[in-house]
């Protein structure tokens, strides 16, 4: 009989039309709405699945497996990140997962530039001047914000999003990267090319030292509030925070303690907990902080080569061949 691959959102639009126009033997069941969908409805419309193609807005654990059934083979998730996803729960029952890596990593970099600058140069508060008629006259003394040249940056998660990153920071001038991690990673330091000014350091180190520090890694149960309020504490009253991983790596209480303290310079986020940010968040009263809605791969390149590589990962999983990108690569 036909096999069901079950998609929880309407896909970028190339990738799209193919689910429309169909794939031999397989019947396409789609939540095709612009918000998430609903838990309930996620697991009535899971029942009998052999795929699922989901995003990192889907829980994925032991009851939407059990309520798909036996059958399921593979689940593809349109994310690089998989903290979404109860892996003992699939590993239990032996289903792959697949992934999207490296093809979202220069918009990600990209995205982590943005922020860095846009925090350091006090972007929000420039705009907000201009808008609200506050911009008086241009002053040898308002709005100066920091610049990268011959500074410090610390970069947590020397992966490709962190490489791809210190390789951009690098054309500003930057003097010296550490990065933090579970260990030292050679190959990754010659891939940043700044020879003799990267060093692998202890977390503390990493806090005290840099003027700039950018998130990148996977969220964890290593990395699950790592920066918390007494980290923040330990960094300089100049720093530019930037996270563009996971909302979760911060403990968002903390943070907003430090920011309301004035112990940090200016804080760039492109994730939060939860998400979306509800707007009355004290988070979004600070001047001196952006927040942007998780939109680091969000160019129309990355998201149809995530959804191109999501359709190959769950059709190879339902004829049972390998993934061509597993989460364990
Ligand atoms: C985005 O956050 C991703 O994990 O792909
Ligand atoms: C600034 O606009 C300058 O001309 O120095």
């Amino acid at each position: 009989g036909l096999q069901r691959l079950v998609v929880t959102r309407t896909l970028p639009q190339a990738s799209q039309a193919r689910l429309d126009k169909g794939f031999e033997g397989i019947d396409i069941v789609q939540w095709k709405d612009d918000r998430a969908i609903p838990r309930s409805e996620f697991l009535k419309m899971a029942k009998g699945a052999d795929g699922i193609l989901c995003l990192l807005t889907d829980k994925i654990d032991a009851e939407i497996l059990d309520a798909a059934g036996p059958q399921l083979k593979v689940v593809s998730t349109m994310s690089v990140g998989y903290d979404h996803v109860n892996l003992s729960d699939l590993e239990a029952r032996k289903i792959a997962l697949g992934i999207t890596p490296g093809v979202l990593t220069e918009a990600t970099a990209d995205t982590t530039i943005l922020l860095v600058l846009a925090a350091a140069r006090r972007i929000r508060e420039g705009i907000d001047a201009v808008i609200q008629g506050k911009w008086g006259t241009w002053s040898p003394t308002w709005l100066l914000g920091s610049q990268l040249t011959d500074k410090t940056v610390g970069i947590v998660g020397l992966g490709r999003i962190g490489i791809a990153v210190a390789k951009r920071l690098k054309v500003f001038g930057v003097q010296r990267f550490l990065y933090q991690g579970t260990r030292r990673k050679e190959d990754a330091e010659n891939q940043v090319g700044v020879e003799g000014k990267i060093e692998f350091v202890g977390l503390e180190r990493l806090l005290k030292e840099s003027d700039v520090i950018c998130v990148c890694c996977a969220l964890n149960d290593k990395t699950k509030n790592m920066f918390d309020y007494h980290a923040f504490s330990q960094m300089k009253d100049t720093v530019v925070f930037v996270n563009t991983a996971r909302g979760g790596i911060v403990d968002q209480d903390g943070l907003i303690r430090a920011l309301r303290e004035g112990k940090l310079g200016s804080v760039g986020l492109d994730v939060t907990v939860p998400e979306p940010l509800p707007q009355d968040s004290e988070l979004l009263t600070f001047p001196n902080c952006i927040v942007l809605p998780h939109i680091g791969s969000g160019t129309l390149e990355t998201r149809t080569a995530m959804s191109e590589i999501a359709i190959e990962n769950v059709l190879s999983g339902m004829k049972g061949d390998r993934l061509p990108h597993p989460h364990n690569e």
